[in-house]
């Protein structure tokens, strides 16, 4: 079934002190669905913490990055056998400043992808095009391209532990977030492909998140849309109130 979510991605904010306050006032917050899952994805040095802050709270833990191998001589980096040994069994994969600055190509996010389903974790797979393509027209097909070279290698079966994030690399904490109308429109083009290769069934089961500038202020208009199923957020996720706001915007 198709889920709701709002996840918020920490980035790389936040000492143990700042997380600590902060997934503190998080529990204090009213997230008013119950229906409407709840992610916070903080740095690794702080996973542990917000297992343990968050133990008898409705907000999971996800990680922001995983190595591809179970362990060996990968000088600092993390396996998914790590982050389960925290109780962290979500993990966000292709983020676009992954992809970026870290070189995160779709043949690695592949293996990536591979390697936290096959430690049963769940998948938070981000894609989207950077401002060229658009002005280009170029948006679609670059999207296509990251899904079918990062992640349509997988069997039906586990499309359960896949949730997409399509965040267009130009709204990514420059205030200026696509209209809701773009949302929808890629997000039901994202649906469509899906439904090509796997069928109706996925196509429709498959929860697909927004992220890009998402405020209180523009929330829910963009989760009003038909096949948008979320947000996941990175600024505003930094401060309690308004991550609370976001959640509740649906
Ligand atoms: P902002 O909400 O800060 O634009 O970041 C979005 C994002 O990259 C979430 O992963």
């Amino acid at each position: 079934m198709r889920r709701r979510i709002v996840a918020g991605n920490w980035k790389m904010n936040n000492n143990l002190s700042d997380s600590t306050t902060l997934l503190e006032d998080l529990k204090t917050q009213d997230f008013k669905d119950e229906n409407v899952e709840v992610f916070v994805a903080p740095s690794y040095t702080n996973l542990a913490l917000a297992g343990t802050l968050l133990k008898d709270s409705a907000i999971k833990v996800a990680a922001q990055n995983m190595h591809q191998n179970d362990g060996g001589a990968f000088t600092g980096e993390v396996s998914a056998t790590m982050l389960k040994s925290v109780d962290v069994s979500t993990v966000i994969l292709g983020h676009s400043e992954r992809r970026a600055y870290f070189n995160e190509t779709d043949s690695l996010l592949a293996e990536k992808v591979n390697a936290a389903l096959k430690n049963d974790m769940q998948v938070i797979f981000c894609f989207g095009e950077e401002l060229e393509d658009r002005k280009s027209e170029a948006h679609f097909k670059v999207v296509e391209d990251q899904l079918k070279n990062g992640l349509f290698h997988i069997e039906k079966e586990v499309w359960k532990n896949i949730i997409l994030a399509y965040e267009p690399v130009w709204a990514i904490g420059t205030g200026e977030t696509a209209s809701p109308e773009q949302a929808q429109e890629m997000h039901a083009y994202v649906r469509n492909t899906i439904k090509a290769t796997y069928g109706e069934e996925i196509a429709a089961d498959v929860s697909i998140l927004y992220g890009g500038s998402v405020k209180p202020a523009n929330a829910s208009e963009i989760f009003a849309k038909p096949d948008v199923d979320g947000g996941l957020i990175g600024g505003a996720a930094l401060d309690a109130t308004s991550f609370a706001a976001i959640a509740n915007a649906f």
